[in-house]
């Protein structure tokens, strides 16, 4: 009987429907939210099309419906070192294990998100697209690679797989030519909000103070961004997109190293009229390299020394060429004469906008947003670099009046929806702001769960961000706090020491349904935060560390452990 079953869902899963074709599944593999945004608007355009389509979370895709599909589209962003989002890791460790099944007969896509100044420039994306096609699956299209300027890329990938698929489909599916190959028309029923990426808020500075003490080795800002009026909402837990502008003195360090003028005319990336400066100045990176800017100022340089750093068996050389260096390093050691403005805007990529998790309840206040930006600034190589967004909102924001601003949502980054449950917020640097967001919030609504913050910076003099206000919700019995402060003493003192010394309460904490938030350093306060997180639970629970690990990521798929690290 249960044989007779399983034959019989399969045989009507892929069977076409009364509309004709088969249902397409969309799988996202999301850390800030891009990925999936991108995945639903594809199911959108889908559907639109005529087509059946459905959009799935990687992080509770069941790994046994994998055989069944017929069309399968994944969006994937990749993060760090060539990893998986969060969401991800687990299909993907998957997916290219030898449990994964001979896919024959499954046509698929990718998207890949990503950003070209890493090495592994979307690799998640690539092995999902080569492990499908080793796997016997048919490539409907080839992959798209985003960089971190995704929309058009991302667009004209929609819209061919869209097309592929429409024209695959039976007759009776067939949509309308007028849906075909229209351009990416936003469906009416996902209301777009007023301010995005592309369309910022002007919001007023209204506060710029530092918070780190007198004689801190970092700088941190607290800034107050006013949006009265703007119609921006948001929750604990999302990011506020900051459109910076580049520093004018690395401009006319640029021009002079081209011996350009910067009042040229030139057209910008949306084709507008701009001069070369303001292009300069607002439009492009002007400071992180990437392989393609490199390769390109090879070819445009000519210089050998350079296109020998970019063969295949020199990626050391590289990593060590570039650490530290930027753009304005390549001009000047590598001269080109006589370039054009136009040549050199080809080689350049928009300049992205940067988020900041805002650190302010909108319940609170909802006519502000509060930031907390540790300012990048560092000598290397003779030069003084400056953190392109941290430095425009800490020194130049002020003198424009206004900063162009939109809501970045976050939904994998939430309070509980429960407002009795507790938390758990471990925060190094300013990954504490959100949770003072969280905090607020939980202040202004009354709610009675406990909220309990690790935080940890390098010196408790200096560093403790927040400290009053902290210590204040301590005093009216709505905080409990721990701290860990890793340049006071002899020995590193980190927030995941703090878990350990606290693991037996921790783990009660936990096991009465507390959610578990990080924010932070993504590349080694996080997952060694994570480590403590499965010691914490094997020692606690007395658990083998399989079952801790599994413990832990039933912890992440229930929505219990989130994490906002970049
Ligand atoms: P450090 O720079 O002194 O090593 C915020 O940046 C805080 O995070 C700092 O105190 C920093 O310490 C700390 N930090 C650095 N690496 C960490 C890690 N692997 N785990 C936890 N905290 C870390």
């Amino acid at each position: 009987l249960a044989g007779l079953h399983a034959a019989g869902q399969r045989a009507a899963v892929a069977a076409p429907d009364a509309q004709g074709g088969t249902e397409a599944t969309v799988l996202f593999g999301s850390q800030t939210g891009n990925a999936k945004g991108l995945a639903k608007h594809l199911q959108e355009r889908l559907v639109q099309a005529g087509l059946r389509a459905k959009v799935e979370d990687l992080g509770s895709y069941k790994k046994s419906q994998l055989k069944r599909e017929r069309t399968l589209l994944i969006v994937t962003s990749t993060h760090g070192e060539g990893e998986p989002p969060d969401n991800a890791k687990e299909f993907h460790e998957f997916l290219l294990s030898d449990k994964a099944p001979r896919l024959q007969g499954l046509k698929y896509a990718v998207l890949a998100l990503g950003d070209r100044s890493y090495e592994r420039f979307c690799q998640t994306g690539r092995d999902f697209d080569l492990r499908l096609e080793a796997l016997g699956a048919e490539r409907l299209l080839p992959r798209a690679e985003c960089d971190v300027d995704y929309e058009d890329t991302a667009s004209a990938w929609i819209e061919s797989v869209v097309q592929t698929l429409a024209l695959q489909a039976p007759k009776a599916a067939t949509p309308p030519a007028s849906v075909i190959g229209l351009p990416t028309a936003r469906p009416a029923a996902s209301a777009a909000p007023a301010y995005t990426r592309k369309n910022p808020y002007p919001a007023t500075l209204v506060e710029n103070i530092t918070i780190t003490g007198r004689g801190s080795s970092k700088e941190v800002r607290h800034l107050e961004l006013a949006i009265e009026g703007s119609g921006l909402t948001f929750e604990p837990g999302d990011s506020l997109g900051v459109v910076p502008r580049n520093c004018p003195k690395l401009v006319a360090e640029i021009l002079e190293a081209l011996a350009l003028d910067g009042a040229e005319p030139v057209s910008g990336p949306k084709g507008q009229e701009t001069t070369l400066a303001q292009a300069l100045t607002s439009d492009y990176e002007i400071t992180t390299l990437t392989r393609p800017f490199l390769e390109r100022w090879a070819a445009l340089s000519g210089a050998r020394e350079l296109a020998t750093l970019l063969k295949e068996e020199r990626r050391e050389q590289l990593r060590q060429f570039l650490v530290g260096r930027e753009i304005i390093d390549v001009l000047q050691l590598y001269p080109v004469r006589g370039l054009t403005a136009r040549e050199f805007l080809q080689a350049l990529r928009p300049l992205p906008p940067r988020l900041y998790s805002i650190a302010s309840s909108r319940e609170a206040d909802p006519d502000v947003v509060h930031l907390t930006v540790g300012v990048v600034r560092y000598e290397s190589h003779g030069r003084t670099r400056k953190g392109v967004a941290s430095t425009f909102l800490a020194e130049r924001a002020a003198e424009a009046g206004t900063v162009p601003v939109y809501v970045h949502v976050n939904d994998n980054f939430r309070l509980p929806a429960d407002s009795n449950t507790s938390i758990i917020m471990v925060g190094a640097g300013t990954g504490v702001a959100p949770f003072r967001a969280f905090v607020e919030q939980r202040q202004v609504t009354g709610a009675r769960g406990r909220n309990w913050l690790i935080f940890g910076d390098r010196n408790f003099r200096t560093d403790f961000l927040y400290q009053r206000e902290w210590l204040d919700y301590r005093k009216q019995g709505l905080l409990k706090i721990d701290v860990a402060f890793s340049r006071d003493g002899e020995t590193k003192d980190y927030v995941q020491h703090r878990m350990l010394d606290r693991s037996r309460e921790l783990y009660a904490w936990l096991e009465e349904g507390a959610h578990f938030y990080v924010c932070g350093d993504a590349s080694r306060m996080a997952p060694d935060v994570h480590e403590t997180l499965v010691e914490v639970v094997r020692r606690e629970g007395g658990r083998s560390r399989d079952d801790a690990v599994a413990y832990v990521k039933a912890l992440q798929a229930a929505g219990r452990y989130q994490r906002d690290v970049y």
